[in-house]
């Protein structure tokens, strides 16, 4: 290596070029840096802040050079520093230690045609593959609790060859009332506080657009797109005018379910419901109906398991009765049938698909937070919305 910077007295191209190459067979000839303090020596040599002769470069011929000269001289200049640190980077994985080859075998001579292809690899790629690295941690999310619980009461049901419907969560008066056999000012809309979208006074009250207060609108709309036989179920967000507490939030989820078909009675819901309780809590739990009212549904019952928490002896979970409310159901009322075929009639006058002389459905309909408090013993529905992960945390 020199430390002589010569003189550069023209500045086109060809001398320009000829400049450089002497000095990039400098570099070249600094190859082989066989250990820490060689390599330590060329860096000084090239890249000292003071002294090194990429600095010496700089001042002796891009400083001085005439400004038309300054471009070709300044990329000439970068190349030849890529170059230096190149080499560096090089000889740098040079001293990674080797892999420690199996007992007798020559790593040499094992790659290729015998020639030294494993060491020629190496040099084309200073960061070699190192496979005793511990590998990246990722964090892949997970379903979120309530999610999760949705899911598990859908796949029951999909395991019964049940389908899944969505519906809209801004939803016509029409679709959550009125076809519900909820007629305008019925006192049984004061039990949906219902959260009513602005502006709406002016249309027809049918017409008006509310957040839906239960999934059951969704019923309403499969009826109308699709005849029997039906088999679906339905998850999804709901909104009420509820002020939050321990078990109350103004939005939380349901999963409606809805079963059309000939010859359907309330022993199918009864077996179809057991079975699902069972499926989700255990094997063990026994479910019992009793009578309630929903406007479309005619019987109407509320199901009740056998508590998880004490096996039904009575504690203070299940207020010690034994049992715990679970979820509404019955059989889909005729009046139901008749106010979705007069919809079903504006396209097809003659329609009598749901003619309820022949078809009849059962419909249910849960709490997917109430479930999953139940599941998981958790005594404030908050935590599922307060995006805490110590809380999250433990359901991963
Ligand atoms: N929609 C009812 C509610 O939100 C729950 C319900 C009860 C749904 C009975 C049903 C049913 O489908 O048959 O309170």
């Amino acid at each position: 290596m020199s430390d002589h910077i010569p003189q550069l007295t023209s500045y086109d191209d060809l001398s320009l070029d000829a400049a450089f190459a002497t000095l990039a067979a400098e570099v070249q000839q600094a190859s082989e840096l066989r250990d820490a303090e060689a390599q330590e020596a060329f860096r000084l040599h090239w890249l000292g802040r003071k002294q090194g002769r990429l600095k010496l470069i700089s001042d002796a011929w891009l400083k001085s050079a005439p400004v038309e000269a300054k471009k070709p001289l300044g990329l000439r200049f970068n190349q030849l520093k890529e170059k230096v640190e190149w080499q560096l980077q090089l000889s740098n994985s040079n001293l990674v230690p080797d892999p420690i080859p199996a007992p007798g075998v020559d790593i040499a001579r094992a790659t290729l045609g015998g020639t030294n292809q494993y060491l020629a690899d190496k040099k084309r790629n200073p960061y070699p593959l190192d496979v005793t690295l511990p590998g990246a941690i990722r964090t892949p999310g997970i379903p979120h609790p309530l999610l999760k619980t949705m899911q598990e009461i859908v796949q029951v049901f999909h395991h019964l060859g049940y389908s899944t419907n969505l519906g809209p969560q801004v939803e016509t008066d029409f679709y959550n009332f009125e076809a519900l056999n909820f007629p305008p000012n019925h006192p049984a809309r004061d039990t949906q506080d219902t959260l009513q979208i602005a502006h709406q006074t002016g249309k027809p009250s049918r017409d008006r657009l509310l957040m839906r207060t239960h999934t059951s609108p969704v019923q309403i709309r499969t009826m109308v797109a699709q005849a029997p036989p039906i088999r679906i179920v339905i998850p999804g967000k709901v909104h009420r005018n509820d002020a939050a507490d321990a078990t109350h939030s103004p939005i939380f989820h349901q999963v409606e379910g809805l079963c059309v078909d000939t010859n359907i009675t309330f022993s199918d819901l009864k077996g179809t419901l057991d079975h699902a309780m069972k499926a989700l809590f255990g094997s063990d739990v026994k479910t019992r109906f009793f009578p309630s009212f929903f406007p479309f549904t005619e019987p109407s019952a509320d199901v009740q398991i056998s508590c998880i928490f004490c096996g039904g002896k009575g504690c203070r979970k299940c207020k010690h009765s034994g049992w715990i409310e679970l979820l509404g159901c019955g059989m889909v009322d005729p009046h139901v049938f008749a106010a979705f075929t007069e919809e079903r009639r504006k396209i097809n006058p003659a329609d009598d698909t749901y003619n309820p002389e022949r078809i009849t459905g059962f419909a249910f309909g849960m709490g997917v937070e109430r479930i999953a408090m139940i599941q998981h013993g958790i005594s404030d529905i908050g935590h599922f919305y307060s995006g805490d992960m110590r809380f999250l945390e433990q359901f991963a």
